[in-house]
C-alpha cells in the first residue's frame, strides 16, 4: 500500500510516499528554519503563509522522487493535531482536497503517534536508482525489524515529553509526562540564554561536543564543571525541566557577574572564544566557556530522561524502548539510554535523524496501520491544535 503523507503542524512543510508503513520512497521537507531563526522561534502567521506556498510543490517533488503517478497512490494522510492551528489547516485542507479530487481514502493523523511510528520507517534503497545490487543486499541484511511489543516509548519533542507504554499498535498507556516545559523547549530556551541560536537542540549538542573534544585534546578531565539540579519527582514517571532552565539562567548571569568582577571560572581556567556567543560583553570577549555550560545542561536533561525511561522499561518488563520526536536526534540521549538498557538486555530503537524531527514519512507510516484496520476519516475532519494521544484508562 502506497500512502502519501502530508505534515504541516509547526514550521515545516512535508510530503512523503511510504510503502506499507515502512519503506520510504520519497521524503521531502521544506524547512523554514532560516526565516524563523532571526526571531528566535516560530512565528505562526509567517509559518502558515510559507506552508501555503510550499504544500503543492513539496507534494509534486515527492511524487517525482518516488517515480510514482497518482494512479499508484492508495491513500492520503495528513496531520490534524496537535500543532499550530493555521499550519495544521494548510496540510489538512490540501490532503482532504486531493483525496476528494482523486477519489482516494483519507486519514487524519495524530502528530505524536506519527513521531512514534517513525520507528517503523526504513530508508529504502530499492527506490534509489543509483543504489547497486550489492548495496541493496547489505541493506536488507541490516534493516532493523519492526519494533516489538510491549515497549516503552519516550516521546521528546519541542512541545511534548511523554513516557508511554504500548502493548500493541495504537494502544497507549500514559506513564508520565512533563509538568512544565517539554524537553525540546528546554533545549531551545537554554540555547537562547547561551546565545547559541535556533533551533536549540542541535546547537547545544554541537557546542557541547566541541567543548568536550577540546577538553580531551588538552587532556583535561572530561567531567562537566557545572552542577545543575535534576527534578527526579520520585514515585512518578513525570518530568519537570523548568527548574533546570532557571538554574541555567542564574548560572549564566552569575558567571557574567563573576567574570566582570575578575573571579576565576570553573572550567580549568580555560577561556575558549569559539563557543562564546552569550549575549554579554564578557562572554563575547571569550571569557566564559559556553560549550561547557551547554554540555552540563545536556548531561542534566539526558540523565533524568534516560534513568526514568530505564525504570519504566524495567517495571513493565518491556522488550524494547523507542525514542521519538525531535530530541530523539540527540546523540548524548541515545548513548546514555543505550548504556542504561544494556545490562537489562532491553534493545533501544530510534529513527534515523531525518525521521526524528518533523517529516511526512512518519505521518504515512502511522496512517498505514490505521488504514490496514479499515479506518478512514470523513472530509469534515477539522484540525485539533491540542490533540493528545488516545490514552487508555487503566
Ligand atoms: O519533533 P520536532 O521536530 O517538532 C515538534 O513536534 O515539536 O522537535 C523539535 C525539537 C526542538 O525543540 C529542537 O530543539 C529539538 O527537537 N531537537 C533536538 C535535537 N534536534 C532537534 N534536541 C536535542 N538534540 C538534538 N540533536
Ligand atoms: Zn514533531
Amino acid at each position: 500500500m502506497l500512502v502519501l503523507g502530508i505534515e504541516s503542524s509547526c514550521d515545516e512543510t512535508g510530503a512523503a510516499i511510504v510503502k506499507d508503513g515502512r519503506y520510504v520512497l520519497a521524503n521531502v521537507v521544506a524547512s523554514q528554519t532560516e526565516i524563523h531563526e532571526r526571531y528566535g522561534g516560530v512565528v505562526p502567521e509567517v509559518a502558515s503563509r510559507q506552508q501555503l506556498a510550499a504544500a503543492l510543490p513539496v507534494i509534486e517533488t515527492a511524487l517525482q522522487q518516488a517515480h510514482c503517478g497518482w494512479e499508484e497512490i492508495d491513500a492520503i494522510a495528513a496531520t490534524y493535531g496537535p500543532g499550530l492551528a493555521g499550519s495544521l489547516l494548510v496540510g489538512l485542507t490540501v490532503g482532504k482536497t486531493l483525496a476528494l479530487a482523486r477519489d482516494l481514502p483519507f486519514l487524519g493523523v495524530n502528530h505524536l503517534e506519527a513521531h512514534i511510528y517513525a520507528n517503523w520507517l526504513r530508508q529504502s534503497l530499492d527506490s534509489d536508482p543509483q543504489a547497486g545490487a550489492a548495496e541493496k543486499e547489505t541493506e536488507r541484511a541490516y534493516l532493523p525489524g519492526d519494533p516489538l511489543f510491549p515497549l516503552v516509548c519516550l516521546i521528546v519533542s519541542g512541545a511534548h515529553s511523554e513516557l508511554v507504554l504500548m502493548r500493541d499498535h495504537a494502544d497507549y498507556l500514559l506513564l508520565g509526562r512533563t509538568r512544565d516545559d517539554a524537553a525540546g523547549e528546554a533545549f531551545d530556551k537554554v540555547a537562547r540564554i547561551l546565545g547559541l541560536g535556533y533551533p536549540g537542540g542541535p546547537a547545544i549538542q554541537q557546542a557541547a561536543r566541541l567543548a568536550e573534544e577540546e577538553l580531551r585534546q588538552q587532556s583535561l578531565p572530561a567531567r562537566n564543571p557545572y552542577r545543575l539540579p535534576r527534578a527526579w519527582l520520585r514515585g512518578t514517571y513525570d518530568f519537570s525541566f523548568s527548574g533546570l532552565k532557571t538554574a541555567m539562567l542564574h548560572l549564566a548571569e552569575g558567571l557574567v557577574a563573576d567574570q566582570q568582577s575578575g573571579r576565576p571560572l570553573p572550567s580549568g581556567g580555560r577561556q575558549i572564544s569559539r563557543y562564546t556567543t552569550m549575549g554579554s560583553e564578557a562572554a563575547r570577549r571569550g571569557q566564559i566557556h559556553i560549550g561547557l555550560l551547554a554540555a552540563s545542561f545536556q548531561e542534566a536533561i539526558v540523565d533524568v530522561l534516560a534513568v526514568k525511561t530505564r525504570m519504566a522499561a524495567q517495571e513493565y518488563h518491556v522488550r524494547q524502548v523507542l525514542l521519538a520526536g525531535g530530541v530523539a536526534a540527540n546523540v548524548a540521549l541515545r548513548a546514555r539510554l543505550e548504556e542504561e538498557l544494556a545490562p537489562l538486555s532491553i534493545q533501544l530503537q530510534y529513527p534515523p535523524i531525518e525521521f526524528c524531527t518533523d517529516n511526512a514519512a512518519m505521518v504515512a507510516a502511522a496512517a498505514f496501520f490505521h488504514l490496514l484496520r479499515g479506518e478512514r476519516h470523513d472530509l469534515d475532519l477539522d484540525v485539533e491544535p491540542s490533540l493528545s494521544l488516545p490514552f487508555r484508562q487503566e
